[in-house]
């Protein structure tokens, strides 16, 4: 119990500070939220995404699940980009992995944690894809690392494919998809070369 009287009692000094900083702050939130991103990231607790941007509540759609993965079956992640590019309008979409991911490095393993193995098995297919490109690395460390890598590589490939951004970039709505890794180790982000704005870029 304690424990979580603090979470709450965090949570009222947090709103306390922010309408210190800007009284209208809530009011103006409560209103309507117009964000120009949506982040697709991990649901690693060490990679927070408003956090990593320094963006304030209404400036960030999110979604995350367990190593970042964007699947035309499922309809959870769908949605949400539906809902960020038709109803939000949002101009860059970015897929965020993380060095040092445990879900990836399950996958590189073939590890049984359960449930979650059958969420992992794109990322299996995505290391099956690049087998020789990660066998020529030196050990396991190198492998997950870059494996990390290839997953948002992937993943951004996938998003591009999806109707919802097909459809977008069809009509001319301006959206750009982004590549991104964070590192845990140093609380940085990195661009990995991949910026597609269309689907000829894709290509
Ligand atoms: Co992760």
């Amino acid at each position: 119990m304690r424990q979580l009287n603090e979470l709450l009692e965090n949570n009222r000094a947090w709103a306390a500070e922010a309408t210190r900083r800007d009284p209208d702050f809530f009011a103006r939130l409560a209103r309507q939220q117009s964000p120009e991103y949506l982040w697709i990231g991990c649901s690693d607790s060490r990679v927070p995404a408003n956090d990593i941007v320094g963006l304030l509540p209404g400036e960030l759609f999110v979604h995350r699940n367990v190593a970042n993965v964007v699947l035309h079956t499922d309809l959870n992640c769908l949605s949400v980009v539906q809902f960020a590019v038709d109803e939000l309008r949002v101009r860059h979409i970015i897929v965020c992995g993380h060095y040092g991911c445990g879900g990836v490095l399950a996958a590189l393993r073939g590890d049984r944690l359960g449930l979650v193995d059958n969420w992992l098995r794109p990322i299996q297919d995505v290391r099956r894809k690049y087998q020789a490109e990660l066998d020529a690395l030196p050990d396991e460390s190198a492998r997950h690392q870059r494996l990390c890598e290839l997953n948002v590589l992937e993943q951004v490939r996938n998003l591009g494919h999806t109707t919802v951004v097909r459809d977008a970039w069809a009509r001319c709505q301006s959206l750009t998809l982004h590549g991104w890794i964070y590192d845990i180790a140093d609380g940085l982000l990195r661009k990995l070369g991949i910026c597609v704005t269309s689907e000829d870029e894709l290509r």
